[in-house]
């Protein structure tokens, strides 16, 4: 019932979620307990609990006085459900039709830069077999196991969970469509993902079993479309906007990536991949154009301590492209 702790030298502030009037007697009691624990400046921010947050905790309550069902999995189970049900997170899915068309580039840049605008973001790499996220993002380290849950590995302010963490030497996946299923169950219920506003999944391409599983496992995922600018690339990516449709699943928009390359000396545009797709992919699937990327790998050099190879700065060209687009999802999501 504690949330948004805060720690800064000696001033700690933290948010407190009630379910009763207990006001300015319990803002007392904690203030005296941090002060004595040596806080010499405390903020507290009391609020009555929501619909969803008062049954949350009761039911956390109930499950903790009921210690006969708190067997092992099926705590898991309930926490998975708990995530999976959360009305209160954005499950955004990246999807295309065809592969290396940018689904990777565009969900790592747009997890990160909604952390950078204050959301609290997961990102799952639902590309089981072609996993490329950690690396993508730069991460070396494994995630590490706390309670009996994995812990998921944070980069960029982004809570990242990858079939890559747990495979050797980058040797290849040879499992097969039902395994494929649960590891994906497993990232939801074996993961402490803890609270989020949003979770980005990172599809594989096409409109195969995983998708499939995404589709069915998250009803009420919202989809990015992700294509490059020339027209065939647009049509193959219709057919995952049309799969879309039919698990009912709301569309928010089509990313166009590698839309056109930008001189650095005359800053003129150059449509070498076409142009429109994006655009007419837009229409066809009655939605919108939400950005279009240019070509450019992102400006980053090895040494530095937040290296990625491809998550852009936050001010460079695509980074602010990046920025106005997480603005745009938050809008609609949050609207
Ligand atoms: N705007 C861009 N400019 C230059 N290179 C890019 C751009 N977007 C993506 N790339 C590069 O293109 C390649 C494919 O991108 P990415 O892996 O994001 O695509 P994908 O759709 O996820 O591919 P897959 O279908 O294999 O999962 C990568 O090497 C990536 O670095
Ligand atoms: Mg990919």
């Amino acid at each position: 019932m504690i949330r948004d702790i805060v720690v800064k030298e000696t001033r700690v502030s933290l948010s407190v979620i009630t379910l009763d009037d207990y006001g300015q007697a319990l803002e007392n009691k904690i203030r005296e307990r941090l002060q004595a624990a040596g806080a010499e400046d405390v903020h507290i921010r009391i609020r009555p609990a929501n619909e969803h947050e008062r049954s949350k905790i009761l039911g956390d309550h109930e499950r903790k006085t009921d210690k006969d069902k708190l067997v092992k999995g099926h705590a898991a189970g309930l926490e998975r459900n708990e995530l999976l049900n959360d009305p209160d997170v954005h499950f955004i899915a990246v999807a295309s039709g065809k592969g290396g068309v940018g689904k990777s580039t565009v969900t790592v840049n747009l997890a990160a830069a909604l952390a950078r605008q204050g959301k609290r973001v997961g990102l799952i790499d639902a590309d089981i077999y072609g996993f490329s996220v950690p690396d993508m993002m730069g991460i070396e380290e494994g995630p590490v196991v706390e309670n009996e849950l994995i812990v998921p590995v944070e980069r960029f302010g982004v809570k990242v969970m990858s079939m890559g963490f747990f495979i050797r030497e980058n040797s290849p996946v040879v499992w097969r469509g039902p395994m494929l299923g649960k590891m994906l169950h497993q990232f939801f219920a074996d993961v402490n993902w803890g609270e989020l506003d949003y979770l980005l999944l990172d599809l594989p391409p096409g409109t195969g079993d995983i998708a499939l599983d995404v589709h069915q496992m998250l009803p009420h995922s919202k989809e990015i479309i992700v294509t490059t600018p020339h027209a065939t690339a647009a049509f193959v990516a219709a057919r995952a906007g049309a799969m879309a449709i039919q698990t009912n699943h709301e569309i928010l928009g089509v990313v166009e990536n590698m839309a056109y390359y930008e001189c650095s000396h005359c800053g003129e545009k150059d449509f070498v991949f076409g142009r429109g797709g994006g655009g007419q992919l837009a229409e066809t699937l009655h939605t919108e154009l939400l950005a279009q990327l240019p070509l450019g790998a992102p400006d980053n050099h090895i040494s530095e301590p937040d290296f990625s190879p491809s998550v852009y700065k936050s001010e460079s060209a695509s980074g602010r492209i990046y920025n106005e687009l997480a603005a745009g999802i938050i809008a609609k999501c949050e609207k």
